[in-house]
């Protein structure tokens, strides 16, 4: 067994993190910006909070470039809502894409050739290509540090639950239907039968 302190840099803990908690599920967030644009964006830190009132948490980190809050948090900040959308077998290259850093007010829904649709009760779109949305308003945000690499917590009270009732038996989600899509260390993936590979791209890369 070997030691390690975690006073180290950010890059020494986040590789401990992401390599012990495994698999972890993906939120697929849309978020409305300023101008009315969409933004959208995966984050793996992401959990069930409370089943009543129905809360989840994922937790964005300061941007390593830049030091900025990422886009997402802007937005929430700013506009109290966001859709929860999930990745599946269908739709993780989409959402890997969704990943990339684009300047602030650039859709990645368009830059990923994913689907925006009106949600019910918030402004923020649903993801067509998720086959559920939880559509949620923003609860509360612990902010852990200023630095890039510092994280925070952000939750959401959902406020309807959309769920395609092809992937539905007897009124449950079925594991085998729903074909969801996790996250581990580097470039694992998991599938919830397997794990495989896949690189994430730079904007540079994406668009040789
Ligand atoms: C599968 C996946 C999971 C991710 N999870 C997180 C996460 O939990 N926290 C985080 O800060 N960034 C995470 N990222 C990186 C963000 O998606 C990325 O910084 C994105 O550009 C943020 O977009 P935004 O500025 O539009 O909010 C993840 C990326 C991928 C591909």
């Amino acid at each position: 067994m070997k030691t390690y302190q975690t006073t180290g840099a950010f890059a020494d803990n986040y590789k401990f993190l992401i390599g012990s908690i495994i698999p972890r599920p993906i939120a697929v967030i849309s978020t409305r910006n300023i101008d009315g644009s969409n933004n959208l964006a995966p984050f793996s830190f992401f959990t069930a909070v409370s089943a009543s009132p129905m809360i989840i948490a994922f937790c964005p980190m300061i941007r390593t470039s830049n030091g900025e809050f990422k886009d997402t948090v802007k937005n929430i900040l700013r506009e109290k809502e966001f859709v929860v959308n999930f990745c599946t077998e269908s739709n993780y290259t989409k959402v890997n894409l969704a990943s990339t850093e684009l300047p602030y007010g650039e859709d990645e829904f368009k830059f990923s050739g994913l689907t925006p649709i009106d949600s019910e009760v918030v402004k923020a779109k649903r993801l067509l290509e998720s086959p559920i949305q939880f559509e949620c308003e923003f609860r509360d945000m612990l902010c852990y540090g200023k630095v890039p690499g510092s994280g925070s917590l952000i939750t959401g009270e959902v406020k309807l639950v959309h769920v395609d009732e092809n992937i539905m038996k007897d009124g449950k989600i079925v594991t085998d239907l729903l074909k969801a899509v996790g996250r581990g260390a580097g470039n694992d993936w998991f599938k919830t039968d397997s794990r495989f590979e896949m690189e994430r791209l730079t904007k540079a890369q994406i668009q040789k």
